[in-house]
C-alpha cells in the first residue's frame, strides 16, 4: 500500500520504517529540514535499538523515502498518518496546532479519497476537528474529495519501539460507520493484516473511544507507578522491602508484574503530558479526576526523593562536595531526556552547592543540550561530562544512579569503592540487593528498601 507519515519523530519514523519493512511504499514527511537531510544521508536522529538497520534496509530497497515536500507527501499516500507532536499547552491540555496544521496540508492538496489516521495521542473529539479542518480546506479551494478520519493510537515504548511496533499486543482502530468509514476500516484491516495472521489483535471501535483508550492506558500505567512510589516511601519509614512487596502483589494475576517498579519517578514525553491532558479534558466537562491529580503530584514529589536522600546524608549545604551520577536518559535504551528525573536531581544537587560528574551510555550529547537550557552557565560549569562510568566516580563522595542501564547492573564494586571517597550508593532504580551491598560493605540507599 502507499502510505504517508506526517511527522518523522519517534513514532513517525518507527511507524514509517516498520510499515516499509512489511512491504509498503512509505513516504515520510517532516517540517524539520535538518532531520530530513540527516535521514537522506543515512543518519538516524534518535537512539532506538534496531531502527537504523530497518531504515537502511528499506531505503536501499526503495520502499522508504524522506522529504519536506508537502504536496508530494499528500499525493503519495492513500493512507495519511498524522504522527506529529502533541505537547502540553500552558494549561496542560494537548496543543493540537501541529495535528491541525498537518490536516490542513492534506486538505489543501488532496484530490482523491484519503484515509487520514490520527496516530498522535490526541484528546477525545480531535477526530472531529481534523475532519472540520479538512472540510474547510477543501471548501476554500472549491474542491471535492472524499476522506475518512480514523484514530489509531500508538502504544510503543521508547527503547523498544521497533520490537513493540512489530509485535503489538493490540492494535486499536476507531472509525465511523459511514460508507467512507467502512472503506477506511477495510484499508486499515489490509494494512495491519500481517500483525493479525496467527492471532487477531485489532480492537475496532468508534473514533472517540479509540482516542480515549490511549489516555486511559497511559494514565493507568502512570497510576501504578505513582502508587508503588508512594508505598515505597512508606516502606522506607516502616522498615519494609518494596521489592518483596512487588513480588508478593505482582504474582496475583489480577495485578500482574509489569509497571510496579518504584524508583526516581516517571519521565518521558508521554506519561507526564498525557496524565495532565486527561485531567484537563475532565475539567472541561466539569469533572475533577482526583486520582490523576494525585498521580501527578506524587510523581513530582518522587523526582525529589533521591536528591533528598543525598541531602539527608551529606547535609543541606553540599558546597565543596562532589557526586557521581550514572544515567541521564528518562529510561534505558534511549537518548531521550524529556522530563527525565535526572534533570530534577542535578538541579537539586547543584542548588545545594555540589559539583557533579555525569555519565550516560547514549544520552551525553542530548544531556549537554538540555542541561544548557536547564542550568545557568555558572551552574553548568559545576557539571563534568565524564567519559565512562568509572571516570565519573573519581573523587566523588558517593554514586547516585538514576537510570537502570544494563551496563550499570553488574559493576566492579571494588573499583567503585577505590574511586569513591566514601563507599555510599544512592540507587534510584533498585538495581542491587541491600544484603549484597551490606556484605560488600557499601552504605546503600535504595527506594523503599530501608530494611
Ligand atoms: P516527536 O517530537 O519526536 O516528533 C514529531 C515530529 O513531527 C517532529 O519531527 C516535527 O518536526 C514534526 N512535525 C511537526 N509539525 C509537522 C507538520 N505540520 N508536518 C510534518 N511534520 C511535522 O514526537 P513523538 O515522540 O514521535 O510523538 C508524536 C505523537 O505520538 C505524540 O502525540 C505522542 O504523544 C505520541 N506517542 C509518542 C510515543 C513515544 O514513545 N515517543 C509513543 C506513543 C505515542
Ligand atoms: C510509555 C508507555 O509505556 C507506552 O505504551 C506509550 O506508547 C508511550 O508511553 C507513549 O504514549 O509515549 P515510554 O514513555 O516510552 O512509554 O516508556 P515507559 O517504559 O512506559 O517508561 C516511562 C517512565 O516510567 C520511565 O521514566 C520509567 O523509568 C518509568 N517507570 C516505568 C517506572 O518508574 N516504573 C515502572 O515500573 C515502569
Amino acid at each position: 500500500m502507499k502510505i504517508t507519515i506526517i511527522g518523522t519523530g519517534y513514532v513517525g519514523l518507527v511507524t514509517g520504517a516498520c510499515l516499509a519493512e512489511l512491504g509498503n511504499d512509505v513516504f515520510c514527511l517532516d517540517v524539520d529540514q535538518r532531520k530530513i537531510d540527516l535521514l537522506n544521508n543515512g543518519g538516524i536522529p534518535i537512539h532506538e535499538p534496531g531502527l537504523e538497520e530497518v531504515v537502511a534496509r528499506n531505503r536501499a530497497a526503495g520502499r522508504l523515502q524522506f522529504s519536506t515536500d508537502v504536496a508530494a507527501s499528500v499525493a503519495h499516500g492513500d493512507v495519511q498518518f498524522i504522527a506529529v507532536g502533541t505537547p502540553p499547552d500552558e494549561d496542560g491540555s494537548a496543543d493540537l496546532q501541529y495535528v491541525l496544521a498537518a490536516a490542513r496540508n492534506i486538505g489543501r492538496h488532496m484530490t482523491g479519497f484519503k484515509v487520514v489516521v490520527d496516530k498522535s495521542t490526541v484528546p477525545v473529539g480531535t477526530g472531529d476537528r481534523v475532519k472540520a479542518a479538512l472540510q474547510e480546506e477543501l471548501a476554500a479551494r472549491g474542491a471535492h474529495a472524499s476522506f475518512s478520519v480514523v484514530s489509531n493510537p500508538e502504544f510503543l515504548k521508547e527503547g523498544a519501539a521497533v520490537e513493540d511496533f512489530m509485535r503489538p499486543d493490540r492494535i486499536v482502530i476507531g472509525h465511523d460507520s459511514t460508507a467512507e468509514g467502512q472503506k477506511a476500516a477495510a484499508m486499515m484491516k489490509k494494512l495491519y493484516a500481517p500483525f493479525n495472521r496467527n492471532h487477531e489483535r485489532t480492537f475496532w471501535m468508534d473514533v472517540r473511544s479509540a482516542e480515549f483508550t490511549k489516555y486511559a492506558a497511559n494514565s493507568m500505567l502512570a497510576t501504578r507507578i505513582s502508587f508503588m512510589n508512594e508505598l515505597a516511601n512508606l516502606a522506607d519509614r516502616v522498615g519494609v522491602d518494596i521489592e518483596a512487596v512487588r513480588h508478593g502483589i505482582g504474582s496475583d494475576p489480577r495485578i500482574g508484574h509489569s509497571f510496579l517498579y518504584a524508583g526516581a519517578g516517571y519521565g518521558g514525553s508521554c506519561f507526564p503530558k498525557d496524565v495532565q491532558a486527561l485531567e484537563r479534558t475532565a475539567r472541561q466537562y466539569d469533572q475533577d479526576l482526583l486520582i490523576l491529580r494525585a498521580v501527578e503530584a506524587v510523581n513530582d514529589k518522587q523526582k525529589l526523593v533521591l536528591g533528598q536522600k543525598v541531602i539527608r546524608r551529606f547535609g543541606e549545604d553540599l558546597g565543596g562536595q562532589h557526586f557521581a551520577v550514572w544515567g541521564l536518559a528518562f529510561k534505558p535504551n534511549t537518548d531521550d531526556m524529556r522530563e527525565a528525573p535526572s534533570r530534577v536531581l542535578l538541579r537539586q544537587l547543584i542548588d545545594a552547592g555540589a559539583t557533579v560528574a555525569v555519565y550516560d551510555p547514549v544520552a551525553m550529547a542530548e544531556a549537554r543540550r538540555v542541561l544548557a537550557l536547564d542550568l545557568t552557565p555558572d551552574q553548568l560549569a559545576r557539571v563534568r561530562f565524564a567519559a565512562s562510568p568509572m571516570d565519573a566516580l573519581a573523587g566523588a563522595e558517593a554514586l547516585v544512579i538514576v537510570t537502570e542501564w544494563k551496563a550499570f547492573r553488574s559493576p566492579d564494586f571494588e573499583r567503585i569503592r577505590a574511586a569513591l571517597k566514601q563507599a555510599v550508593i544512592f540507587d534510584g532504580r533498585n538495581l542491587f540487593e541491600p544484603e549484597v551491598m551490606a556484605e560488600a560493605a557499601f552504605e546503600y540507599h535504595g527506594i523503599g528498601r530501608s530494611i
